[in-house]
């Protein structure tokens, strides 16, 4: 059943909030946590959707998976420890989840059948299935052209392969990786754009043998050592950078906002919409950058701010893939064109995100373009209209589009935010902590 929710107009959203935990790393601990010999103690997992189907699919593969004092627990039996399933997996509306576990699922030789929600059973699988058929996954039908529901086979005995990433693309390389753990010898993945690094840091931490090679220009080549142990280590995750976004940007767009967004993750891989915004002239302070975990955070002072029109570069897509929808949003209320060049990846995510905030965009009265793989925003410092969007199952478009409504002049209503649950489930309860008027 679909849920619509108005966001209105509000003003001066002050006070401190600390985001859940970054999707991507909880994601990896989990899997990690399955894949490794005793015990990985989670802090601060993202207790949302879709790391919860990540956190099924491995209990259903033989991991100990529990809940213990605030934390997840989770034992594994090793590499090459998983055993198959009694029934399908459901990767819900996860992309990341059933992409990596499909690298996990290759070096064990048992039958599994994967599937998702209708968002999910869209979504390319082709990408990761070319170079885990090429070491050795067994997929039944066209692997090219795979969507969910999709049965594999894995096996005992993969090849390492030295893989050249046709897509600049997280998902592929940590499923590549993940495979590589179970293959003899190296298994090497070259990116020509850094995308986020999540996978490599946590490997190496949990024992693994990692080596990255910089072959400039932002290109590298990451291999690993196959036939690796790894041990089970405590993780802390830290904030979400991309749930942190939507604060980020209602309070640039609320007059009057001063407001902190806790312990956030700041990779360098992740970090590419905060520099785009400081680009264009959003005031957004660290206030105490240290390290958690192995990775670098902050907390984030954000201050309303008068915004102009940039342009983004394609390079820096992988930086801020999830972020762009709440981009367009804000660069509605700076002065002049916001291009953003180079979103071919886009229009593969939970929805073709181009073409929903274009769209989205245009029901609020937003002059918005979509120029082949650019989307260009007209911004004209406000925005007056109101309007209701479709969100298209997708929880960035839904919240995206909840903050332009607490910016704009009239009320904005989405047609459902049941999505939201599968990434930022306390999302309206902290937006409504901050001052943010909803209905
Ligand atoms: C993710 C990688 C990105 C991102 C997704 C999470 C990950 O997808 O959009 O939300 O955790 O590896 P791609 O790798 O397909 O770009």
């Amino acid at each position: 059943m679909t849920q619509p929710l108005t966001a209105s107009p509000s003003a001066r959203l002050s006070g401190s909030v600390t985001v859940p935990g970054d999707k991507s790393i909880s994601h990896r601990a989990v899997i990690l946590g399955a894949l490794a010999t005793g015990r990985t103690r989670i802090e601060g997992l993202l207790d949302a959707e879709d790391v919860l189907a990540t956190a099924r699919a491995v209990a259903a593969l033989g991991a100990s998976v529990v809940r213990s004092n605030g934390a997840l627990e989770v034992t594994g039996q090793g590499v090459g420890g998983l055993r198959a399933p009694k029934g399908p997996l459901d990767f819900g509306n996860s992309g990341t989840g059933s992409r990596l576990m499909l690298g996990v699922i290759a070096g064990h030789d048992m039958g599994v059948e994967l599937t998702g929600d209708a968002s999910l059973r869209r979504r390319p699988m082709g990408r990761v299935l070319q170079p885990l058929t090429a070491m050795g996954l067994d997929v039944d039908g066209d692997e090219e052209h795979a969507t969910l529901p999709l049965k594999v086979h894995g096996t005992e005995d993969l090849l390492p392969i030295i893989y050249d990433l046709p897509v600049p693309s997280a998902q592929v390389k940590s499923a590549v990786l993940l495979a590589g753990l179970h293959a003899p010898g190296r298994t090497t993945v070259i990116e020509n754009l850094p995308t986020r690094d999540h996978t490599e840091r946590m490997l190496r931490f949990f024992g693994a043998e990692v080596a990255v090679e910089d072959r400039g220009g932002g290109a590298s080549a990451i291999t690993i050592v196959g036939d690796a142990e790894l041990h089970g280590v405590p993780v802390t995750v830290p904030g979400d950078p991309s749930s942190a976004a939507f604060l980020i940007g209602a309070a640039l767009i609320c007059p009057g906002s001063d407001i902190v967004v806790e312990n956030v993750l700041l990779n360098p891989t992740r970090a590419g919409s905060i520099e785009t915004l400081r680009e264009m002239g959003a005031k957004i302070e660290v206030v105490d950058l240290r390290e958690a975990g192995g990775e670098p955070v902050g907390d984030l002072r954000v201050r309303s701010s008068a915004l102009s029109g940039v342009h983004v570069p394609a390079e820096r897509a992988p930086s801020m893939i999830d972020e762009y929808p709440v981009l367009a949003a804000v660069a509605a209320f700076a002065e002049g064109e916001t291009r953003m060049a180079g979103l071919s990846e886009l229009k593969l995510k939970e929805s073709d995100r181009q073409a929903a905030t274009a769209a989205g965009l245009a029901a609020c009265g937003v002059e918005a373009r979509i120029e082949g793989d650019d989307l260009v925003v007209q911004g004209r410092g406000l925005v007056k209209g109101g309007g209701t969007v479709e969100t298209h199952m997708d929880h960035r478009i839904a919240m995206a589009f909840l903050t332009l409504g607490l910016g704009a002049a009239k009320p904005v209503t989405i047609d459902d935010t049941s999505m939201i649950a599968t990434s930022f489930p306390s999302f309206v309860p902290l937006m409504i902590k901050l001052g943010a008027t909803f209905g």
